[in-house]
């Protein structure tokens, strides 16, 4: 089989989609539309290994498709579904558990913190999450994996599975005629002036879904008026911004702020400092606020014009699951030829 190129990553459906989400991950799915064929997932198996409330959660994976539609995301030239329809995920996360090795997964550092001190009583689906997300991506023999840095540890994990499997199995992959190498190891796409987008309330601390304040974060979904407050309410410190992006160094709510107008822009840190330097934080916080507003107010009305649609949007889900299981199904075909499992 020939390595051709090909595009997956996910989002899991676990609450408010949010600018992280937006300029980490989603944005760069939108922009590689136009030169690779892609698979864009939502991956409601990787959002239970922790507590989800069914009903919230039949919400979310519905929100989290069409937040993928509203951003532009294009349904029918690429595949757009969720997880637990394509049964492949799950089935090969079980060949690469018995090819991952306890001393890998013990050293990835979502799993401590997200298990906490409670280590005990974290569920083994945590533990065992990163072989389930490296089946995802090898499922479809996909090559570039577009995702915030806080991925990039994952995907370190996935390229050593594929790269074991395509060890351990060697003899058998070339007996079967899959030439010297099964799987590709799939490059992460890390890239731009925001892949790591921080907490408005404090810079140290990650955008994340699950923070307990709502001002830390910009929902994909929060209004004009709720948006420029957010952003009104953000912490800065007193300087005026600086010229060059060495003085954004030891000011990491600054860096933030400006790492984000970038993104929004589509332009340089650089860029947005040859613009702003020397300004007060509040004409920049003004000129940030209408950026937002004009990138995400649309989205925001076009999810929820689509989640009032759910019938839309799981006929969505069900055309993409279906032309991924054919593709997905290809690959455990092969893996179980080339383990020894016999197949009717
Ligand atoms: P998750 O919500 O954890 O499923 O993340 C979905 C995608 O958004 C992944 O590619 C993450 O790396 C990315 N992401 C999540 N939070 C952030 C953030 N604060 N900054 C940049 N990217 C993020
Ligand atoms: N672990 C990713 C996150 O928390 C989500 C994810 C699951 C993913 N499977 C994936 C991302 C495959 C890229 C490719 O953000």
């Amino acid at each position: 089989m020939a390595m051709t190129q090909r595009v997956f990553s996910g989002v899991q459906p676990t609450g408010n989609l949010h600018l992280g989400n937006y300029l980490g991950a989603i944005v760069k799915f939108v922009e590689l539309q136009n030169i690779h064929d892609c698979i864009y997932c939502v991956v409601d198996l990787h959002a239970i290994t922790v507590w989800q409330d069914p009903a919230e959660l039949t919400r979310n994976i519905r929100e989290v498709t069409a937040a993928f539609l509203a951003c532009g995301i294009d349904p029918r030239k690429h595949i757009v579904f969720n997880q637990s329809q394509v049964a492949e995920h799950a089935e090969l996360a079980w060949v690469f558990n018995c090819v991952a090795r306890l001393g890998w997964l013990n050293r990835m550092t979502q799993f401590k913190e997200k298990a906490g001190k409670d280590r005990e009583n974290a569920s083994v689906g945590l533990y065992a999450y990163p072989s389930l997300m490296a089946a995802d991506i090898l499922v479809y023999r996909a090559t570039h994996v577009p995702v915030g840095e806080d991925q990039k540890q994952h995907l370190e994990l996935t390229r050593d599975i594929a790269q074991k499997f395509n060890n351990d199995f060697g003899d058998s992959i070339r007996a079967h005629g899959f030439g010297e190498a099964f799987f590709p190891l799939p490059e992460p796409l890390i890239t731009g002036p925001a892949t790591r987008v921080m907490s408005l309330r404090d810079g140290s601390k990650k955008m994340s879904k699950s923070d307990a304040s709502d001002y830390s974060r910009i929902n994909l979904t929060d209004d004009a008026d709720t948006i420029a407050q957010k952003f009104r309410k953000a912490k800065t410190d007193p300087e005026p911004l600086p010229g060059e992006e060495k003085g954004l160094e030891t000011r990491p709510e600054a860096d933030n702020l400006v790492g984000i107008y970038a993104a929004l822009e589509g332009t340089t840190k650089a860029t947005v400092l040859g613009q702003f330097g020397g300004s007060q934080f509040s004409v920049f916080k003004a000129a940030l606020v209408d950026l937002s507003v004009a990138k995400l107010g649309p989205i925001g009305a076009e999810m929820k014009r689509l989640t009032a649609d759910p019938a839309y949007v799981d006929a969505v889900l069900a055309d993409g699951s279906a032309r991924a299981r054919v593709l997905a199904g290809q690959t455990m075909d092969a893996v179980k030829d080339i383990v020894g499992l016999v197949r009717s």
